[in-house]
């Protein structure tokens, strides 16, 4: 990555017209014309296309915005989205200007750890045959290693193996594996074929299913990010602010005690998330399938992120899955997607994460800050009427 810093406060950027916003992208991102080029025309060849997926007739295109005003550990970044409903990057950038005020977000990343899981069946004695697999533990990750060379050679592979009982003489084996700055789900398939007839021979058992898990529980993002009460109060004050603020610490709370108000939350949550994973040409559906079993963990399904009033700010705090590659997959063919990179000015998966969860965490702020003030529909609707109603 080059070592670029743009920054993502761009006053005005919204009223200015498109050309004059894709040269402010230029210079601000340091693309050229040719990159500006392949941005405008969706970032994909019809040809690069059929290397992709299969019976290609075409191209499916989305909106490409920017959303600003992002600081996100200290460091500026321009957030491409792509997503087709209106006042998203505009609430997102909203919020995150917000945020800004309270010193941006503080965002951590675990380690890209993917869950392998080998399903084993017809066990006879489950507590012996977990016994024996926690005995060869060692030797499994290093069968598990053995088939991902290359990923061992740049520092990842398998970290833990794990064994959990299930009804009907089951066993469940996880092997957690290091994939780096990859997203990982062919790796950890890979493993997981590899070491289920092992795994079988160990237990005394029948190979079951062998795949990944998306509830990737070890790659967590968590996000934090603070509003003084004057900057969410505005030209109306810190009153005004502090009211405010305890409306969305309400607004919070009810989608703590209520799963139908949580899963509207985290839709909100992943308004700002998905479009980011979309730009980057990442896995969106195993992202959400991540977020919501995370969210009901315990069984009951519970918002992603929270809000408090502490003190002379309001607090949010974002803690959810995030399992992103920054290479491989996708990005070998996907120029757009290799774009949407270099304006992030990243190329770590796990800084992907932190600056994604972010995002996530911005767009819940922006839709509870709506809820508990005026009401979602006049910013909303404007921006809606913007995008469908009769031209003038
Ligand atoms: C609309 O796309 C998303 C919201 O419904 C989220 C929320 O209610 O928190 C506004």
């Amino acid at each position: 990555m080059p070592d670029f810093r743009p920054s993502s406060r761009i006053p005005g950027f919204y009223r200015l017209p498109l050309d004059q916003r894709q040269a402010e992208l230029l210079s601000q991102a340091g693309l050229s014309p040719d990159d500006l080029a392949r941005l405008s025309s969706g970032g994909l060849a019809a040809s690069d296309a059929n290397q992709i997926v299969e019976n290609v007739v075409g191209i499916y295109a989305l909106p490409l915005g920017l959303g600003l005003n992002f600081l996100i550990n200290g460091v500026d970044r321009l957030i491409p989205m792509a997503v087709e409903e209106p006042s998203v990057i505009a609430a997102a950038s909203n919020a995150a200007r917000l945020v800004r005020e309270g010193g941006g977000f503080a965002a951590r990343a675990d380690e890209s750890i993917m869950t392998a899981q080998v399903e084993l069946r017809d066990v006879i004695d489950g507590a012996k045959s977990a016994a024996a697999i926690h005995s060869a533990r060692a030797d499994l990750m290093a069968l598990a290693d053995t088939t991902l060379p290359r990923l061992r050679e740049r520092g990842g592979g398998c970290r833990d193996v794990e064994v959990r009982a299930l009804p009907n003489r089951r066993l469940v084996v996880h092997l957690y594996i290091d994939c780096l700055d990859a997203m990982g789900a062919n790796m950890v398939n890979t493993v997981a074929e590899a070491v289920a007839g092992r795994l079988a021979d160990i237990a005394d058992a029948k190979i079951g299913l062998r795949i990944l898990s998306n509830l990737c529980d070890r790659r967590l993002v968590r996000v934090t990010g603070r509003v003084p009460h004057a900057a969410l109060g505005g030209e109306e004050g810190v009153q005004a602010g502090a009211t405010l603020a305890r409306a969305i610490e309400a607004a919070s709370l009810f989608a703590e005690d209520d799963n139908y108000r949580a899963a509207t939350h985290n839709k909100g949550i992943m308004n700002g998330v998905d479009p980011v994973v979309i730009a980057t040409g990442n896995d969106w559906r195993g992202i959400e399938a991540g977020a919501h079993a995370f969210a009901a963990r315990d069984g009951r399904y519970r918002p992603l992120a929270t809000w408090r009033v502490d003190g002379d700010a309001l607090v949010g705090r974002l803690e959810m899955p995030m399992a992103l590659g920054t290479v491989g997959g996708t990005l070998q063919v996907h120029s757009g997607a290799r774009l949407a990179l270099r304006i992030l000015g990243t190329s770590s998966a796990r800084e992907l994460a932190e600056i994604i969860g972010s995002v996530g965490l911005a767009q819940n702020l922006a839709a509870l800050k709506a809820l508990a003030g005026e009401g979602i529909q006049r910013g909303h609707m404007a921006l809606h009427r913007r995008a469908t109603g009769p031209k003038p």
